[in-house]
């Protein structure tokens, strides 16, 4: 849920950039909020990640005070895991507030293991603030997560061939986090592309980067858990176990985001852009039965690369998989709902369980 569409940072690579406005239906209303999250419960939705621009800010009006409203009435909904993604820059007193002690997780966004390799992309002073945070939630005993976007500086080595990606992961072992998850920043013919900044790497280039840290993750090499996005197979991988790497939460109905303007949608290579399932509008959800309709853009009864990644571009002798696709992941919903892994496709499979 991006519950606000406010940020007190302005991010090079920002997914959200065109959304952040401090004008129109900024803020999801907390009646709002709270009815949407008791219709998606009704539905059988168990888990939250209150996001935005930057949600620390929501209800900044009224002193703070809707955030804490939001955390205890999602609680009292039944929600079962609460997460909250945040910049880290003004989270102190938030951490010491009881209602704030209720979120199961907090995701700090961390985009480089120190200031020269992190405040290019999220701003002057943004790495320290944030790794104080970190340090303080940790003392304050939250689970607390890194988020960390994959920039093409991550796939350069050091003087002893060390990549910068695995220097991160170590960073964030070092830090004591429970778990570092990475974001992709690839160029792939959707619309953000436009704006999120030049910090992409080639697909041809992380290819052997991932099986590197695959391997060594596989290995039991680093003491957190890491959720590493494949991004891309070959053809003839994808061809022959097309039940897993087809990966879709657009055909799964796995999830849905939804944002202040009204949109609920699925998939985030689409953020910014017209395309959602449904709107929300007095207290009701309203299913897209236009041509705007994400879904439309789906062959909903194939296994597929990643539809929005490959409709306009192409990668040589690759295809694009979901940027969730992140194998081994150690995530509330693969363990308790979609056990994705044990429920795996044979080969063969061209449908869903
Ligand atoms: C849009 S932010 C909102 C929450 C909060 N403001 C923050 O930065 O953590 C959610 C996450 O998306 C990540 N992100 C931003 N731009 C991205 C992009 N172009 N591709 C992938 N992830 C991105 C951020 O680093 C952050 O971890
Ligand atoms: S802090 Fe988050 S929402 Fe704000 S600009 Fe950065 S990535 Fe975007």
């Amino acid at each position: 849920m991006y519950i606000t569409d406010r940020c007190n940072l302005e991010c090079e690579q920002c997914i959200y950039k065109p959304s952040i406005s401090h004008f129109i239906n900024e803020e999801i209303h907390l009646t709002n909020a709270l009815g949407l999250l008791k219709s998606f419960r009704d539905l059988g939705a168990s888990k939250v990640t209150f996001l935005g621009g930057e949600p620390t800010l929501y209800g900044h009006r009224s002193g703070g005070r809707p955030l804490l409203d939001l955390i205890d009435g999602t609680r009292a909904l039944g929600y079962e895991y609460m997460r909250i993604d945040t910049n880290g820059q003004r989270v102190a007193k938030l951490l010491r507030e009881p209602s704030f002690q209720k979120m199961d997780e907090i995701a700090f966004s961390l985009d480089g293991f120190s200031a020269d390799t992190n405040d290019p992309l999220r701003g002057k002073g943004t790495f320290l603030r944030v790794v104080d945070a970190i340090k303080t939630a940790l003392e304050g005993g939250y689970f607390v997560t890194i988020t960390c976007c994959v920039q093409k500086l991550f796939l350069e080595r050091d003087a002893d061939g060390v990549l910068a990606l695995e220097r991160m992961i170590r960073f964030a072992q070092e830090l004591g986090v429970h778990q570092i998850n990475f974001h992709d920043l690839f160029k792939v013919g959707i619309p953000m592309d436009t704006w999120t900044g030049s910090f992409a790497p080639e697909p041809v280039d992380w290819i052997p980067v991932y099986r590197e840290l695959r391997e060594k993750i596989d290995a039991g090499t680093f003491s957190i858990a890491i959720r590493l996005p494949q991004c891309f197979v070959t053809k003839a991988e994808f061809a022959r176990n097309p039940g897993y790497y087809g990966y879709c939460p657009v055909k799964l109905g796995e999830r849905v985001m939804v944002h202040p303007n009204g949109t609920i949608r699925i998939c985030s290579n689409l953020i910014c852009t017209a395309f959602g399932v449904a709107r929300y509008a007095d207290g009701h959800i309203h299913w897209d039965r236009t041509g705007a309709n994400e879904l439309a853009g789906h062959d909903m009864g194939r296994l597929t690369p990643c539809t929005n990644r490959s409709r306009h571009r192409k990668y040589g002798d690759l295809v694009p998989v979901c940027f969730s696709f992140k194998p081994g992941q150690e995530e509330y919903v693969w363990n308790h709902r979609l056990e994705w892994e044990t429920n795996r496709i044979p080969a063969s499979g061209s449908q869903y369980a």
